[in-house]
């Protein structure tokens, strides 16, 4: 009655608000086009256009641990939006080859709530704001923003933390080679022996590298090889 100088008959108002709804609708689609965009352009700068293979390796944990489609298509939008928020941070300090110093790092450590706040707004990406908030948490509660432990950091952000890792250390880099699968999944543990990652997932993840889905197996199996080099067998048993 706000709007309306006549208030229309209750059939014809509610036309007026399917009406406004699907318009809404449409404009909520076209916003998520531009919010990809921006992603992609984020991406393409940082990671030579790589998410690719994250939004595969996030897929493929979500699947081995049960995933139903729904959450599976938020881990894939995930994966293409987490870090949307760099869009503000300058090129000078995202593209630095050296060490961040501390007040580059404090803007850096803004971009999980800054993405956030970007797609907000958004009701189709409502529930993958926790995602793109704590995917730089750690498991003992030394990430950010908030300094999540354990199981309070979404599942889904500890699935893209694995994914992300192993995708940033498995490409060139401008200031690296890319490193090599094997060398890239030994990080991985060690991650998740500091306390950081997941262990499980990591565990997961490295399940599903054995079974040569993401880089071919050379000679023996990848794990014999960590066994022969590592002492992983005995704590991955633990997990
Ligand atoms: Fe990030």
């Amino acid at each position: 009655m706000d709007i309306w100088a006549t208030p229309p008959s209750p059939w014809d108002a509610l036309g007026r608000i399917q009406t406004l709804l699907r318009l809404k609708n449409y404009m909520d689609e076209q916003a998520k086009s531009v919010v990809f965009a921006m992603a992609r352009r984020a991406n393409s700068n940082m990671k030579n256009g790589h998410s690719e293979n994250l939004v595969a390796y996030t897929e493929q944990l979500g699947e081995s641990l049960g995933f139903g489609e729904e959450d599976l298509q938020e881990l894939r939008i995930a994966g293409w939006l987490h870090d949307i928020g760099k869009i503000v941070i300058p090129e000078s300090i995202l593209l630095k080859p050296g060490a961040l110093n501390a007040a580059e790092r404090r803007i850096m450590q803004e971009h999980p709530v800054i993405g956030e706040n970007i797609c907000a707004p958004l009701k189709s990406l409502r529930s993958i704001l926790p995602v793109i908030r704590h995917h730089h948490e750690k498991m003992d509660g030394s990430g950010y923003p908030d300094g999540l432990r354990g199981e309070a950091i979404p599942l889904k952000a500890r699935i893209l933390q694995v994914a992300d890792i192993y995708d940033a250390l498995t490409i060139d880099r401008t200031y690296r080679e890319a490193l090599l699968p094997e060398d890239a999944l030994r990080i991985l543990f060690s991650e998740a022996e500091n306390g950081w990652l997941d262990a499980s997932v990591v565990l997961q993840f490295s399940r599903i590298c054995r079974c040569g889905q993401f880089f071919p197996l050379r000679g023996r199996t990848m794990l014999a090889s960590y066994h022969a080099h590592t002492s992983w067998e005995l704590d991955t048993k633990s997990f």
